[in-house]
């Protein structure tokens, strides 16, 4: 493996380039990738945008190598304005959420859980969302609710990133432009960040301030 190029190292994975059309995603925390690329195929199939993939055993997941910057990238070299960044992230959750669940209960969808700037390529065949571990059957609302939280939790500082203040203006807009009823399920989702491994002390004494900053946008 020591031949292999990192290409990036997101909080749980690196994604190593196998060659010029594939990546290895592989996880650091030995999480096991089966139901994530059980979800991206399904997505896939159904016409979401997401990496082809390859192969999944273990923590490794081998993918189609996407071209172009995040949307994170765009909006701060101005590639991207903000309200069309906030468009795009408003536009993936509301076609995600059309989808049918892949298992029977009422009122649920397809959740991405994690559906934010880092994790949207902007490519040549359009925005491809990344990420999939915490995606599977839910309620769309949750997942709105987590993508205001992440913007929220930036905006004012819990998570340190380049994007800072103006991520400030992506909540505001993004209450505005985002399906179903962001606020309804906004505590689940401040419960769901809690839970999550890989926030920090700080970060998650900071869910709170964060939480009420989606309120007051709102
Ligand atoms: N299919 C892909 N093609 C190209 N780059 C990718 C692909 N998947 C991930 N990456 C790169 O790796 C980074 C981390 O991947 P990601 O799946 O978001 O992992 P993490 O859970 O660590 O955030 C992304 O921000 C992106 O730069
Ligand atoms: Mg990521």
């Amino acid at each position: 493996m020591t031949d292999l190029e990192l290409f990036a190292a997101g909080r749980e994975a690196d994604v190593f380039a196998l060659d010029g059309n594939r990546v290895l995603r592989r996880y650091r925390t030995g999480m096991d990738v089966a139901r994530e690329a059980e979800v991206m195929a399904y997505v896939g199939g159904l016409g979401f945008p997401v990496p082809e993939v390859y192969a999944a055993a273990g923590t490794d997941l081998v993918m189609e190598r996407l071209d172009g910057p995040t949307l994170a990238q765009a909006a701060l070299t101005g590639e991207l304005s903000i309200p069309d960044g906030v468009a795009i992230l408003a536009d993936l959750l509301r076609r995600l959420h059309d989808l049918p669940p892949r298992g029977g209960t009422s009122g649920d969808t397809i959740v991405h859980l994690d559906l934010h700037p880092e994790n949207v390529l902007l490519t040549r065949r359009g925005p491809v969302v990344i990420d999939w571990c915490n995606a599977g059957d839910g309620p769309g609302d949750l997942d709105t609710a987590l993508s205001a939280l992440i913007l929220a939790q930036v905006a004012i500082g819990s998570i340190e990133h380049p994007l800072g203040t103006e991520a400030g203006a992506m909540v505001d807009l993004f209450l505005e432009l985002a399906p179903g009823d962001p606020l309804r399920l906004l505590d689940d989702a401040a419960a769901f960040r809690r839970r999550q491994l890989t926030m920090s002390p700080d970060e998650l004494a900071m869910i709170d301030a964060a939480t009420a900053r989606v309120r007051t946008a709102a």
